[in-house]
Parts: C-alpha cells; sequence; structure tokens
C-alpha cells in the first residue's frame, strides 16, 4: 500500500476523523491558471492536451504546486466515453464541445455500444503516470480522483450534439421515446462502470461521477433517467484496491430536493451546490454519506477578506465535527472553477478553508 503524506480528503468521504476540513476545485487545473494556458498552448488544443499522458500529468499537477489543496484530480473530460463510442468529438475554438455523429435517429442509437477500453488507453496511462509523479520523498503527497460522467449527463450531449439550455433533443427523446432513451443509458451505465473500474486499476483512489444536468430533469423523471443508472454505475465499482477502501461520489448538480434518494444511491458522498445548506443536507443524509461542496464559484470573483468570510459561513453551515461523529465534509465549489478567477484569491480560499475548520474540531 503506497503511504499517502496527506490522506485527509480519503478520510473525509469515509466520515473518519480529520485534523481540518480538506479541499480541492472543481476544474482546479484549468484556464484561470497562466500555467495551464501556456502549456494548452504548447499542446495545441484542449483535446491534445486532455490525449497526451505527458501534458494531462503536468496540467494535473500544476494547482498542487501552487496552492496546499488536499486531493489531485485526473486532467480530462467527461465526453472521452461517447469519443471512444465514435460520435467524433471536437472542441471548436471558445464554443465548447461539439459531436460529428450525435446520436439522431433510432438506428444509431441500436447500434451503440460499450467502446473497447483500449480507444481510452491514453486516460488510464495518464492515471498511472500522475500516480508516480505524485511521489515526493517515498510517500505519495495527495490521493488521486478519477471521474466519469453519469450516465444521463452523457446522454444529455450524445443526443444533443453539443451543450444547451433547455436539452430540448434530449427531453424531446425521453419522453417520446423513453424506450430508446432507456438504451443509450443502459449502454452508459456499463461503459461508465467499466472506464471508472479501468482508472481504479491505474490507481485512482477516489471516483467521482459528474451528474451536471441531473437536476434540469422533473422529479420522477430524475429517479427514473438520472439516479437509478448511476446507482446501476456504483453497483459495479470496485470499491476496494491495493489494500484501501475506494470512496466513490456523487455529484447531481441542482439535484439539493433529492438528496435522501441520492444518500441510498450506493455512494460514499455527495457533491452539492451552492442552493444547498450544508447545516440541513448533514440533517438529511445523517450518517450514511459525506458531503462535498459547496461555495458558490463567483465568490471567488470578490476580494479575498469577502471570500474569507463566504468560506467560513460554509463551514459554519456544516457545523462542529466531533471525533467519532461519524461525518464527513470535504470543501468544494458548488460547480466548476471560472476561467476569470484570480489565482490569489484561490490562495486565500485554501488558507481560511484549513485555518477556520481546524476551529471546528473537537
Ligand atoms: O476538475 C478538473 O480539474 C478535472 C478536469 C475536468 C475537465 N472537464 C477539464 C476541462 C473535469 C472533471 C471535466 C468534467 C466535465 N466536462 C463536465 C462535468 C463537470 C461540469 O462542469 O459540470 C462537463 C459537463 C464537461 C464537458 C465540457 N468540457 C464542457 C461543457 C466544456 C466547455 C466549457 C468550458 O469550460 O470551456 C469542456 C472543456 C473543458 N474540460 C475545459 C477543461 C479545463 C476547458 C477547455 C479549454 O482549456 O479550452
Amino acid at each position: 500500500m503506497t503511504p499517502i503524506a496527506n490522506d485527509t480528503f480519503l478520510r473525509a468521504l469515509l466520515r473518519e476523523h480529520t485534523p481540518y476540513t480538506p479541499l480541492w476545485l472543481m476544474r482546479q487545473a484549468g484556464r484561470y491558471l497562466p500555467e495551464y494556458n501556456a502549456t494548452r498552448t504548447r499542446a495545441g488544443s484542449f483535446l491534445g492536451l486532455a490525449q497526451n499522458p505527458d501534458f494531462a500529468t503536468e496540467v494535473t499537477l500544476q494547482p498542487l504546486d501552487r496552492f496546499p489543496l488536499d486531493a489531485a484530480i485526473l486532467f480530462s473530460d467527461i465526453l472521452t466515453v461517447p469519443d471512444a463510442m465514435g460520435l467524433g468529438l471536437r472542441f471548436a475554438a471558445g464554443e465548447g464541445p461539439r459531436f460529428e455523429r450525435p446520436l439522431r435517429d433510432e438506428a444509431a442509437i441500436e447500434a451503440l455500444r460499450v467502446p473497447d477500453l483500449d480507444r481510452l488507453r491514453y486516460v488510464f496511462d495518464a492515471v498511472s503516470q500522475i500516480r508516480r509523479a505524485l511521489m515526493q520523498d517515498g510517500r505519495q503527497r495527495v490521493p488521486l480522483i478519477g471521474f466519469s460522467g453519469s450516465p444521463w449527463t452523457l446522454a444529455c450531449y450524445m443526443v444533443e450534439g453539443q451543450g444547451s439550455d433547455d436539452w430540448h433533443r434530449a427531453k424531446t427523446l425521453l419522453y417520446s421515446r423513453p424506450d430508446l432513451m432507456h438504451r443509450i443509458l443502459a449502454v452508459n451505465a456499463e461503459a461508465v462502470a467499466a472506464y471508472l473500474n479501468a482508472q481504479i486499476e491505474a490507481g485512482a483512489q477516489a471516483a467521482m461521477i459528474f451528474d451536471s444536468w441531473g437536476g434540469t430533469l422533473a422529479d420522477r423523471a430524475f429517479q427514473a433517467f438520472s439516479l437509478d443508472y448511476s446507482r446501476r454505475v456504483i453497483a459495479l465499482l470496485k470499491r476496494e484496491h491495493a489494500g484501501r477502501r475506494v470512496p466513490v461520489i456523487l455529484f447531481t448538480k441542482g439535484g439539493g430536493m433529492w438528496l435522501d434518494a441520492m444518500a441510498d444511491s450506493g455512494a460514499d458522498a455527495l457533491g452539492v451546490d451552492w442552493t444547498v445548506n450544508l447545516g440541513e443536507a448533514r440533517k438529511r443524509v445523517g450518517a450514511r454519506v459525506a458531503l462535498q461542496g459547496n461555495l458558490d464559484p463567483a465568490i471567488l470573483f470578490a476580494p479575498p477578506h469577502c471570500i474569507a468570510e463566504q468560506a467560513r459561513a460554509v463551514l459554519d453551515d456544516f457545523g462542529p465535527l466531533r471525533a467519532g461523529d461519524r461525518v464527513g465534509h470535504v470543501f468544494n465549489l458548488g460547480h466548476g472553477i471560472s476561467q476569470f478567477t484570480p489565482p490569489e484569491h484561490v490562495a486565500a480560499l485554501v488558507e481560511a478553508v484549513h485555518a477556520h475548520s481546524r476551529t471546528l474540531r473537537s
């Protein structure tokens, strides 16, 4: 078992006591960092970066070299899986992701298959390379998180072919041909489970499922088309590897009203966005799961003293942690960090979270 110098992140996910609240930030390696932009220029494009394990390793470590963050997250994207299914991913400059061959008819949906994982070899190679790069003086600096999109969130992009404000095509299919939507989701669930298990085999020490668009669904549709398939993925995951438990985090953006059902999904922790009060969420989930979140990323535009105040308020909302409580909190943003965030503001956030959370422990 590789010794980990700072394992507070894994311990908090497993609801064990930690001396302070660990934190990492969604999209912590990204365009707000000048060093990321420099590497991206050398790589030629975002996909050039993500598909080259040397570049992916370099940018994964960049935020850790700047800030004392408590976890590393694999640098990749959720859309690598549909790309490997043959949908043809590209990123048009300044426009976000696009699929060349979205799922637009019954024949395309019938032909959809779990991809050959060899086509995602570059991701697993990046995971093992990042694990090696995290070693310092015989110990791993912090744990490495692997991730995937949820079956539903991937289906949104696969049907729509790109991002959307209302997921018009995906929802039309869901309500008019639920059988076809279920077929996509069943293939996705199997693919996501295999993809995450391969990341775990390669060295990912926690797995996060990004259900970014689950919160756009109606009640009932959420349970049937998002949560049921995330649950199916979680049930298929390898939960123990190289002598350690591999915790699973399920994050549904906009899913605050479904926390009770999500707490029984089999996940070890639930990610929550900024619409949720952490103290109330803690009461609702009890000792079933840990919580991860939930600062509004827009707070990082304000000056450092405002950031510190808002970070303390989030920690106070979660409330005090006593040894033996069997609760856990991982501090994070409620969604990805904006590219317009000044890096010094992130430094102020990390400092405030570490300092204030020590005062809430007994
Ligand atoms: O958190 C991390 O640091 C790990 C890296 C990571 C990326 N994408 C890198 C990325 C992770 C975990 C993701 C997940 C992802 N990708 C999600 C789920 C999380 C969420 O944000 O809801 C989604 C929906 C995607 C799809 C995606 N990828 C979109 C919509 C975009 C364009 C939006 C944007 O911010 O430009 C991407 C591109 C992308 N993925 C970037 C990064 C750093 C920016 C690309 C660039 O450098 O030009």
